[in-house]
């Protein structure tokens, strides 16, 4: 693997330049970056999973600490307050020492309620990043995460550094392996949650330390597009698994899905088309392409595999303007990926936070942007048998474009996705997710 150390400097200098630039622009002192506070549960004593600022973990790995503070100001060193209390009930959090530590000054906080005496003392000048307004308002900074910052930081963001591409193809490795694990697991026969436990036990991850809840479905449950029930029973008769998982690696996430039939049947043939459509749209990707386009692309790739898998009749475009297409993939090709599983920025034409809206028949389309270099995307068409979806065409005139007969022969296999992560490099992509042998 490549060398953290080696690469963060010019990681922690990038992000310096375009705290520098903002700043500058909008006349703050600088950002103060909060990684958050727990939230508690209800009538409860306990907390619920402590989820990091995604703006606090793209400048150093600390994703489990609450109450810690990052002061930048684009110039000096970044300053990291660290919170470490005296506490006998809790593990506290070592005091970092680690690939990052020469490049940030850290101070030590004990108290939470007592950080205003390790901030700037001028907090009017300065703005406050993250999700705690009444706490920014005690401490009396003089804006909360302004529109103009997270606009531009949002928008930058979606170009990665060297460092947060090893990140990625680390986290992809750690998805990968559990994908392996998890396919032999539907082989050998055992249940969605099984097959749930194989997958944590071979990423090392536990569950809250996925990047989003997996999706282990077996059969028709492929249908249901965020299907997170996790049978404990194996169904009676094996057919199908969609698995949509991922690995998180220092704050950064990969997203894959793999889709398998039991057996070499029907489904298994649209498997390896989708497989092929899915490797064709990858290899259209280059920077200055409009990621809509690629998403359009699809959906006439699509109708013709529906055609030649006689599912449909009719002609391609005519089966995208009657909404058809949409029927069987009603969801977008993809999103960028990074700190989040759906990064900011995706709709993001400029630094000025200028928005481009899907286009009206795509409404869940989750990225309008035009590639760049260092962009990291998904790329996951997929195709369902959703009878909410079809049938309503029986309503109308549209019904006589679909061959029932084949729609009944493919439901109990519930559909297919197949999702990969790609680098966008100036003079090729890098396909992470195969590139580690994860074929279809
Ligand atoms: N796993 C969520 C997605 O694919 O977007
Ligand atoms: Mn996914
Ligand atoms: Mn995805």
């Amino acid at each position: 693997m490549e060398n953290l150390a080696t690469l963060y400097p010019a990681h922690i200098a990038e992000l310096n330049r375009r705290v520098a630039e903002i700043t500058a622009r909008e006349q703050l002192a600088g950002l103060v970056i909060h990684s958050g506070q727990p939230h508690r549960q209800f009538l409860d004593d306990l907390d619920y999973p402590f989820k990091v600022n995604p703006h606090f973990k793209a400048w150093l790995p600390v994703i489990d600490n609450p109450h810690c503070w990052l002061i930048v100001n684009g110039r000096d060193k970044p300053q990291l307050i660290f919170y470490r209390p005296v506490d006998f009930w809790h593990k506290v959090a070592d005091l970092p020492d680690d690939f990052w530590t020469t490049e940030i000054e850290i101070k030590v906080l004990t108290k939470a309620d007592k950080v205003a005496d390790l901030l700037p003392v001028n907090l009017q000048e300065w703005a406050y990043i993250g999700e705690h307004l009444d706490v920014a308002d005690v401490l009396s900074f003089g804006s909360r995460n302004p529109e103009a910052v997270m606009s531009y930081l949002h928008y930058h963001r979606a170009s990665k550094t060297e460092y947060e591409l090893a990140c990625m193809r680390k986290a992809s490795e750690i998805g990968v392996r559990g994908h392996v694990a998890a396919k032999s697991a539907f082989y050998a026969g055992a249940s969605e949650f099984e097959i749930q436990q194989a997958y944590l036990a071979a990423t090392d991850m536990g569950e809250n330390d996925v990047p989003y809840g997996n999706i282990i479905a077996l059969n028709q449950n492929a249908a249901i597009l965020h299907y997170t029930a996790l049978e404990h029973v194996s169904p009676k008769q094996r057919l199908s698994f969609l698995i949509d998982a991922g690995g998180s690696f220092h704050g950064y996430a990969s997203d894959i899905t793999r889709t398998y039939a039991f057996e070499k049947n029907l489904f298994g043939d649209l498997i390896a088309a989708m497989d092929k459509l899915q490797l064709d749209i990858i290899d259209m990707m280059r920077p200055g392409m409009k990621y809509v386009d690629l998403h359009l692309a699809t959906h006439e790739k699509l109708a013709q595999l529906l055609l030649n898998f006689k599912l449909v009749q009719g002609d391609v475009q005519g089966l995208i303007e009657q909404g058809i297409t949409s029927a069987f993939f009603p969801h977008g090709l993809g999103h960028m990926l990074g700190l989040q599983v759906h990064d900011m920025g995706g709709f993001l034409h400029d630094e000025r936070g200028t928005h481009i809206a899907p286009p009206d028949a795509h409404p869940f389309l989750r990225c309008t942007r035009t590639l760049a270099a260092n962009q990291v995307l998904t790329i996951e068409p997929g195709l369902y048998i959703i009878d909410t979806l079809l049938n309503e065409f029986k309503q109308d005139g549209r019904a006589e474009s679909i061959n029932w007969a084949m729609v009944d022969q493919v439901r109990p296999f519930g559909g297919i996705r197949i999702e990969d992560n790609v680098i966008v490099h100036s003079d090729r992509n890098e396909n992470m997710t195969r590139d580690l042998g994860l074929h279809g």
